[in-house]
């Protein structure tokens, strides 16, 4: 079945009020799953989201011989019957994230093979994945490819420790390095390294059982490699979605009355509430909450250019390009992760917004623009929630059709956003 979300727009009121919990973040379930790889015993992870991409990682655990249990927001990995480390063609290729599997199935078999990743289509052609593999030969693997599946083996039957720079920085190539140098043999460093807290979250649990990371938060990351690790029954809680606590707080700063969220990180999204207040936006933190204002005020613009961790998230770029629609003035974004994910703002144009887009990367935003409600299509995760802030802040109907991709990040949104008062409902069509 396929559900489109109908929202009701507030055309410009201040009405949202009460608490929306923040749930677990996508973008540290799905490695943490993959990790459980690295563990000889069975691994329990909890808040674990609800969402489209956790049952596709799960579906690719079982489809390797693993033993996937859920239990409401918690799951049970044992990676113990795992026998031919060989990624399923056909959820591998739907889902970007595979490609973290990789590391983890290398350094505990010495070989493993896997299609090219899918997932969201950023930008012009599939993403790369030239730094995981440049990543594997420095770690002594040979790497063969049969169309577009490739077969990497580790020429001594295990990975070895090895000096790795990124040319450029790679949240999941950091990552998947990581993992498969935890069972190397020897030590690796991992130069221009990415930041991001989930990367911290992964090497700060590892550590707890039996991994020796240093430096996980910081440009360099040193691994003494070692043998499986273990559990010893200790339950990995998956940390707040930043991108979800950063969307509600947009959502928030428009359209709030008074909006608290809570079960969030605020140290996580400093940066966008730092702009936020700049702007004008009533916003204050406690260490697990954050509450939003938007009290009728009279928002300043922004100039924003996303940047890895601690920079402005590109996955939070499409929510703040819609708030900066209803900023007092001219402002700007450069896109510099993700070539081409500025082409949903055709839409906001559609809706009434005044963007002009220079290139793939540039835009200019002239405000304060009323919205008026559209038909919309969700054309990935992020994107699909900036058009559900959009429609709830614009003036009549709008339809999200594509609600697929919303749910493959952010769970039951429609049932948390309406609990604060957002018009929403989701349609069976
Ligand atoms: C992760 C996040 C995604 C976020 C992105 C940037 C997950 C599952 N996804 O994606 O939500 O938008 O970080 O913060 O964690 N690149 C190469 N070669 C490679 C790998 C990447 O050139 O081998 C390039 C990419 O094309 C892109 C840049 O590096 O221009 C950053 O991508 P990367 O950090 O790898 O993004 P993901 O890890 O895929």
């Amino acid at each position: 079945m396929k559900d489109v979300f109908r929202i009701e727009g507030l055309e410009g009121g201040q009405a949202l009020r009460g608490k929306v919990r923040v749930n677990g973040a996508k973008n540290a379930v799905l490695k943490s799953m993959a990790a459980s790889i690295l563990f000889e015993d069975e691994l329990v992870l909890s808040n674990v989201p609800h969402i489209e991409d956790v049952e596709r990682v799960a579906e690719l655990l079982s489809a390797l011989g693993a033993k996937v249990g859920r239990n409401k927001n918690s799951y049970t990995i044992d990676t113990e019957g795992i026998g031919k480390p060989e990624l399923d063609d056909a959820i591998a290729r739907r889902l970007r994230a595979s490609i973290v599997f990789s590391g983890p199935l290398l350094a505990r078999f010495g070989r493993v093979s896997f299609p090219h990743p899918g997932g969201d289509v950023i930008g012009a052609g599939a993403r790369p994945i030239d730094l995981f593999l440049e990543g594997f030969q420095k770690m002594g693997c040979t790497v063969l490819t049969e169309g577009d599946r490739y077969h990497i083996v580790a020429d001594d039957g295990r990975l070895r420790g090895a000096e790795i720079f990124f040319i450029s920085v790679s949240v999941t190539a950091t990552e998947t390095l990581m993992m498969a140098a935890t069972l190397a043999k020897g030590t690796t460093f991992l130069r221009n390294a990415a930041m991001e807290p989930e990367i911290v979250a992964l090497a700060e649990f590892l550590n707890s059982c039996g991994a020796d990371i240093k430096g996980a938060g910081t440009p360099t990351i040193m691994i003494r490699g070692g043998g499986t690790l273990s559990s010893h029954g200790k339950v990995f809680e998956t940390i707040p979605d930043r991108i979800e606590t950063g969307s509600f707080l947009i959502l928030g700063a428009l359209a709030g009355q008074e909006v608290e969220i809570t079960d969030c990180n605020p140290e996580h999204v400093a940066i966008l509430t730092g702009l936020l207040r700049e702007s004008g936006v009533d916003i204050k933190t406690t260490p697990t909450t954050i509450v939003v204002r938007a009290n009728g005020a009279k928002f300043k613009p922004l100039h924003i250019r996303t940047h890895e961790y601690p920079g402005f998230a590109t996955d939070l770029q499409p929510p703040i390009v819609v708030y900066l629609t209803q900023a007092a003035g001219e402002s700007t974004v450069f896109e510099t992760i993700f070539g081409g994910r500025l082409s949903y703002t055709e839409d906001l144009v559609r809706m009434g917004a005044d963007i002009t887009l220079w290139n793939s990367r540039q835009i200019t935003i002239k405000g304060p623009t009323p919205l008026v409600g559209k038909e919309l299509e969700s054309p990935d995760v992020r994107a699909g929630l900036a058009f559900v802030i959009a429609a709830t802040i614009a003036k009549g109907k709008s339809v999200i059709d594509n609600v697929y991709h919303i749910d493959r990040g952010y769970e039951r949104i429609e049932e948390r956003l309406r609990s604060i008062g957002v018009p929403i409902e989701r349609v069976g069509s």
